[in-house]
């Protein structure tokens, strides 16, 4: 069908600028007269009117070889806008005022966003040839500096440093015509100047709570040097350890992923966003970026609807419902249909169904990438096909500034819907209040701060994952090393004393200073103890040479105990570092062998931004320690955990496989007719099951793991009752239908912290549903001898399901808890929802 004509075009404009004098209508009834039925009538006549329009503006922009667009769900009466802040009516008030003044061309500038061309940090990119993402500001010749004195740019992008920002701003507020503040993004992902480990590291301690208090300290910080907008979190799910960008977000599993995502944006915003200190949040990259085929950057996703809402949709779902200011429209395309032209994602789940009342930002580029997705022909095309799926703000495309104006013309975007966009980059900036104080607060941070390093020590600490503990000779388990004993320690590897890869790749202009790394740190702990460090790096991250090899195994035979600090650079993890073959770089694999042959103990420290195959290291090495890049304070807490100051609690939020050729690996993985079942793994000549002939199904370490230097026992799993009416489930936010409770004792002789999961499945299903999920957790901290009992509320978050509609739903149908300290968890109790 063929759709698409000017005069709908007129019908949709003049419908949306109706709506947008009727909200201001019902605006002024508001303060006049708060509860009449004049104002309901009036909101809910200019909420249908907008509903209509958000179909019948794209209907008219329809080309003749397009799709017909879909007809979005009219807004449930029950959605609450996700930012109340944003929703202020004195807010509102100033926008009309400030929009009424604008002209077309000041507008459009709020819409587009530039970076700095003379950014040193930029300034080695600039002389590559043109291609998408590489500072188009630089390749149009657009000066940033002039757009901001004339009121012509919106935002600038990883602009960072109180003078930089200042200069900027000072531009635009003192020498533009209506003294528009600017606002200053950046990628600030878990930490500013102080660094905490990476955002999968913060994950793995499975501890909200220090992930919001990290967030929040980041954002004080970066304020101090004029960032106000973090483009963080990132939440996309990745159940791939090719895919580089798993680094950046909280791993494979929407639950976790969910509790994280939260955890930042209240970290990030606060109540309120015009505290000093506070930072829009923006989540990215919406959505499901993570579903990368055969983790290569950037490629396409395709998924049922199902299995979007259900495993990638829910951490977006949560920021959003934390009050996240802004979202990012990925770079992927979501079942044939570009991110960033998705009226589905953007529109009808975004807006519609989640109330989300925010700005929507491109990725880099990403409006003109339509272009290499090949849904667009041409600029305009692009143009008009981001803006009306949703999205407000251009990120470096130059597109929004140097075609809007011919669409708006041609009828084929409406003014008002241009007039919204800016409403929404102008209730971000009131409601951060810089208005009233543009410019970088308070004495600048410029190095890691003293004060917050106990903080980003602590998360090192509990980001650390134990995946082996075995004894050599026999006896006790290696690890922990008697603080007090004199050791003499071999270190060897390219990042045992790496002051820089330990910080991450993400983020702005990483300093090393400070950086305490694992060298600095065992040094220290023997000098105090008496003891030595025989320090041999061995080889690079990525080398053939094994020049090194020699000293190194030299140094192993001379020492009681090897450290292998081994590992990845941080370059080869975040975006762009897709790797087919995710072990150990370049001849790592080779030095650890040979070191290994002298037949010494050895602790392996592994630093990487995604699972690496260790197969050989579990076979082999007696104690293996995921440290992810651990930041500032990693050295020290690494030391922290292996003198046993601190005994380890960290989980993994990601399987580790045994062979690249798992991937994707995840645990929450959908049953099949042919499942192999345990009794059958271990045999090598059974067919026509669903297995791998060389190697086994499961993870080397599975999602949810994480050794400790205790033991826990788990007993009595039991349920609050046996069955629960499905009619119970259906009442509006149903919670706490059924709790799950079971005892945990700490069997061992230290105190530790075990991080306590609850996993469900649900049988006899409409559609079928994982072999298990996670479904809560709770850290619990218990001393020798200790137990406990830790209980679970499940409620229609928990027990629900999505089916192929995108709505959650329970069925009548069977459940298993268990209740344990992994997805491995085998306590467990069972329920029914009846009919
Ligand atoms: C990344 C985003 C980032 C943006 C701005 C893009 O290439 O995908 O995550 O926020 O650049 O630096």
């Amino acid at each position: 069908m063929r759709i698409g004509s000017p005069k709908i075009a007129v019908i949709a404009d003049a419908l949306l600028g109706s709506a947008s004098i009727l909200r201001m209508q019902s605006q002024r009834l508001d303060e006049a007269c708060p509860s009449t039925s004049a104002r309901w009538f009036t909101l809910r006549l200019a909420g249908a009117i907008l509903w209509l329009t958000s179909f019948l503006a794209p209907l008219a922009a329809q080309g003749q070889n397009e799709q017909p667009f879909a007809l979005p769900a009219p807004p449930e009466e029950t959605v609450q806008l996700s930012n109340s802040q944003l929703a202020s009516p004195a807010i509102e008030g100033r926008v009309d005022a400030l929009l009424g003044q604008m002209t077309l061309e000041e507008k459009l500038g709020q819409l587009v966003q530039y970076g700095a061309s003379d950014d040193p940090a930029n300034a080695e990119r600039t002389n590559d040839n043109y291609a998408p993402g590489k500072n188009p500001e630089v390749h149009n010749k657009i000066d940033p500096m002039d757009l901001a004195a004339k009121g012509l740019l919106g935002s600038m992008l990883n602009v960072v440093g109180a003078k930089r920002t200042n200069a900027f701003q000072r531009a635009a507020v003192e020498k533009s015509r209506l003294h528009v503040p600017l606002l200053f993004g950046a990628d600030i992902l878990h930490g500013y100047r102080t660094i905490a480990p990476i955002p999968l590291g913060l994950a793995a301690t499975f501890d909200p709570d220090l992930v919001e208090s990290v967030s929040r300290t980041s954002a004080a910080e970066a304020s101090t040097a004029g960032v106000r907008w973090f483009y963080s979190p990132m939440v996309d799910i990745s159940r791939d350890a090719r895919w580089g960008r798993t680094h950046e977000g909280a791993g494979e599993d929407a639950y976790l992923g969910a509790v994280m995502a939260r955890a930042y944006v209240r970290g990030y915003q606060g109540g309120d966003l015009s505290r000093p200190g506070s930072v829009a949040a923006c989540v990215k990259h919406f959505a499901a970026y993570g579903a990368a085929e055969a983790g290569r950057e950037y490629n396409t996703t395709d998924m049922s609807l199902s299995r979007l809402h259900q495993f990638y949709l829910p951490p977006y779902k949560a920021a959003v419902d934390a009050g996240a200011a802004t979202v990012m429209s990925a770079f992927n395309a979501l079942n044939g249909v570009p991110a960033t032209a998705n009226s589905y994602l953007l529109r009808d789940i975004l807006r519609t169904e989640w109330g989300f009342n925010g700005l929507v930002v491109s990725d880099y580029t990403a409006v003109m990438e339509l272009r290499n997705h090949g849904v667009a022909l041409d600029a305009a095309t692009a143009t008009r096909k981001a803006f009306l799926a949703g999205v407000d703000v251009d990120m470096m495309s130059h597109y929004y500034d140097t075609q809007l104006p011919g669409l708006i013309r041609s009828g084929q975007v409406p003014m008002a819907a241009v007039d919204e966009a800016v409403r929404r980059v102008l209730r971000l900036k009131l409601a951060l209040g810089l208005f009233e104080r543009p410019y970088a607060e308070g004495p600048e941070v410029t190095a890691a701060a003293p004060e917050h390093r106990p903080l980003v020590r602590k998360a090192a600490e509990e980001s650390l994952v134990l995946l082996q503990n075995r004894p050599f000779n026999g006896g006790a388990p290696l690890l922990p090393l008697l603080s007090a004993r004199p050791h003499k320690i071999a270190l060897i590897g390219p990042l045992a004393d790496d002051a820089a890869d330990v910080l991450g790749f993400e983020g702005n202009d990483h300093r090393i200073e400070g950086v305490v790394t694992v060298k600095d740190a065992l040094e220290a702990r023997e000098k105090l103890a008496g003891g030595s460090v025989l320090y041999a790096q061995g080889t690079e991250i990525d080398a053939t040479s094994e020049d090194g090899f020699a000293a190194a195994m030299d140094a192993a035979r001379q020492a009681d105990l090897v450290v292998m600090a081994m590992g990845e650079t941080a370059e080869m993890s975040g975006e762009g570092g897709s790797r087919a073959f995710p072990g150990l770089p370049g001849n790592q694999q080779k030095l650890l062998e040979s070191v290994a042959s002298t037949g010494r103990p050895i602790v392996l420290l592994v630093f990487s931004g995604r699972p690496l195959v260790l197969d050989w290291a579990a076979e082999h090495v007696n104690a293996i320690v995921e440290a992810w890049f651990p930041g500032v304070e990693g050295g020290s807490a690494i030391a922290d955990v292996l003198y046993g100051d601190t005994a380890p609690s960290g989980k993994l939020p990601i399987s580790f496989p045994r062979a690249t050729g798992q991937a994707p690996l995840y645990y929450n993985q959908f049953p099949t007719g042919r499942p192999l079942f345990s009794f059958d793994s271990s045999s090598q000549n059974i067919r026509f099951f669903s297995r791998y002939i060389d190697v086994p199904n499961e993870a080397l370490f599975p999602f949810g793991y994480g050794l400790t230097y205790t033991q826990f026992a788990y007993s009595g799993v039991t349920l609050s009752r046996t069955a629960v009416p499905l009619s119970e489930t259906t009442r509006a936010g149903a919670r706490n239908l059924i709790a799950a409770t079971a005892t945990v004792q700490n069997t061992g002789n230290r105190a530790a912290t075990e991080i306590v999961q609850c996993h469900i499945r649900n049988l006899g299903t409409s559609l079928e549903q994982p072999v298990r999920s996670l479904q809560g957790f709770k850290r619990v901290t218990l001393q020798p001898g200790e137990s406990k009992q830790v209980s679970f509320d499940l409620g229609f978050p928990e027990l629900s399901f999505y089916n192929n509609a995108g709505k959650a739903v329970i069925e009548p149908t069977h459940y298993t808890v268990w209740i344990g300290g992994s997805s491995e968890a085998s306590e467990g109790a069972d329920f029914d929802v009846a009919p």
